[in-house]
C-alpha cells in the first residue's frame, strides 16, 4: 500500500528491530515506531498502536522473534507466549501467530531458534499478504457482479478498519473495495466512524483516501437509515474471530449492522483470512471473550485543533460511568458469506468444512 506515493507494510522486520506504523497518531501524524523487545510488541499490541486481527497476530510471532533474539531458552520462549498471548484477549489470530510461533521453536534445538524465528515471522508476514490479495480477488466477483446488475457506482459499508494498517497489507473487509476500484469499477464506501475509538474515521477513511476511494464518513447509527433508502447495495466487515458454525465476532456495533442489512435485504459479507476461524467454538455469542476496555476511550475523545495541536476532551459528565466492550457477536443467520483466501462460503458448520 502507498502512503504518499511511497510503499509500506504495516509492519516490517529491520536488521535489529521491527517497526510499525503507529495507529494511535493516525490520521494527523504519520509515525513510525521501533519495537526492540517482546515487551515492546506486547505494549504496541495492548495499547493499539497495531490492531486488526491478521496484523495482532503478526505482531506477536515477531514479538517471539524478539524474545529469542534475546534469550533462546525454553523458560524465555514460554515466557514470551504467555506474555504475547495475554496482550489482547478476542482476536484469534494472536493465538494462531504465537502458537505457529511456539511450535516451531520448541521442535529445534536452542542455536537454531532465533534465525528460525526470524525467518517464520516474516514468512507468517507474506502469508498474511498473500492471502489478503486473495480475498480481494473473490470479493471482487461479487462487487463486479452487483456492478453489472446495477449499471451505476456500487455503494458499500463497512465498519471498524478491516483495511490494510489491519493487516500487513491490503487488508480483509477493504481488499474486494481495493481490487475493485483498481479494476476500474466505481464505487462509494460509506465508512462508520467506529466509536468510541474511531478506527472507521480515523483509520479507514484515512486509507481510502491514501488510495483515491471515494468514501463518505457517518457516525455509527446512520446505516440503518442509508439502507432504508436504498443507499448501501453491500457490506462488507472484517471479523476477529468465526466459530466453527460460523457465527462472526468483530467490532462493537457490527451486530446492529447486520440486523439492518438483514431487515433491508441488503447482502452483509464478512472478509476473513481462515486463520481468523476459532474452530474449538462453536456458538459465539457464548464462547468468545469480549474485550473491555477502559472507560476513558468512552468518556473523552481526541482530535486536531484549529490551531494544529490535537487535544483530548471530555464528552460526558465528570462522574457518569462508561462500558467499554470492545467486539460483539454477529449469529451466522446473519451473514450471506464469508469470503476467504479459499472462495466465498456459506457461514455454516457444513459449508465451512471446505475451509479446514
Ligand atoms: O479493536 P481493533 O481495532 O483491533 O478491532 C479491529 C476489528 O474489529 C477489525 O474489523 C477486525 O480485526 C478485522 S481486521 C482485518
Amino acid at each position: 500500500m502507498k502512503i504518499n506515493g511511497t510503499p509500506y507494510r504495516a509492519i516490517w522486520p529491520t536488521s535489529d528491530a521491527v517497526e510499525i506504523i503507529d495507529q494511535t497518531q493516525l490520521p494527523h501524524e504519520f509515525v513510525t515506531l521501533r519495537l526492540n523487545t517482546m515487551r515492546d510488541a506486547e505494549r504496541a499490541i495492548k495499547d493499539m498502536q497495531v490492531r486488526g486481527a491478521p496484523l495482532i497476530g503478526v505482531t506477536g510471532a515477531y514479538g517471539v522473534a524478539l524474545a529469542m533474539r534475546a534469550d533462546v531458552s525454553d523458560a524465555a520462549l514460554a515466557e514470551a507466549c504467555s506474555v504475547l498471548l495475554a496482550a489482547r484477549p478476542t482476536a484469534v489470530n494472536l493465538r494462531w501467530g504465537v502458537e505457529k510461533m511456539r511450535e516451531l521453536l520448541a521442535s529445534l534445538p536452542q542455536d537454531e531458534r532465533e534465525a528460525a524465528a526470524w525467518a517464520e515471522a516474516a514468512r507468517i508476514a507474506d502469508e498474511d499478504v498473500a492471502i489478503n490479495e486473495t480475498i480481494g480477488r473473490h470479493g471482487y466477483e461479487i462487487i463486479d457482479e452487483i456492478h453489472q446488475r446495477k449499471n451505476a457506482a456500487v455503494n458499500i459499508l463497512t465498519h471498524c478498519n478491516a483495511g490494510w494498517l489491519a493487516t500487513v497489507d491490503w487488508g480483509t473487509a477493504l481488499a474486494p473495495i481495493y481490487t475493485a476500484f483498481d479494476a476500474g469499477i466505481p464505487l462509494h464506501v460509506w465508512v462508520d466512524e467506529t466509536r468510541p475509538r474511531n478506527q472507521g474515521a480515523s483509520l479507514t477513511a484515512w486509507e481510502l483516501g491514501q488510495h483515491g476511494v471515494p468514501h463518505t464518513v457517518i457516525v455509527d447509527n446512520a446505516g440503518g437509515h442509508l439502507m432504508q433508502h436504498g443507499m448501501v447495495d453491500m457490506a462488507i466487515v472484517g471479523c476477529d474471530r468465526v466459530t466453527a458454525r460460523g457465527d462472526v465476532c468483530n467490532k462493537i456495533g457490527t451486530y446492529l449492522k447486520a440486523l439492518a442489512a438483514h431487515d433491508n435485504g441488503v447482502p452483509f459479507y464478512v472478509a476473513l483470512p481462515t486463520p481468523t476461524i476459532d474452530w474449538t467454538l462453536q456458538d459465539g455469542v457464548k464462547e468468545i471473550p469480549i474485550e473491555e476496555r477502559a472507560e476513558e476511550e468512552v468518556t473523552h475523545i481526541a482530535g486536531l485543533c484549529g490551531d494544529g495541536q490535537v487535544r483530548r476532551v471530555q464528552v460526558t459528565p465528570k462522574g457518569s460511568h462508561a462500558a467499554n466492550y470492545g467486539f460483539d457477536v454477529t449469529p451466522a443467520r446473519l451473514v450471506t458469506g464469508l469470503i476467504t483466501e479459499r472462495g466465498v462460503v456459506k457461514a455454516d458448520a457444513q459449508a465451512m468444512q471446505v475451509l479446514k
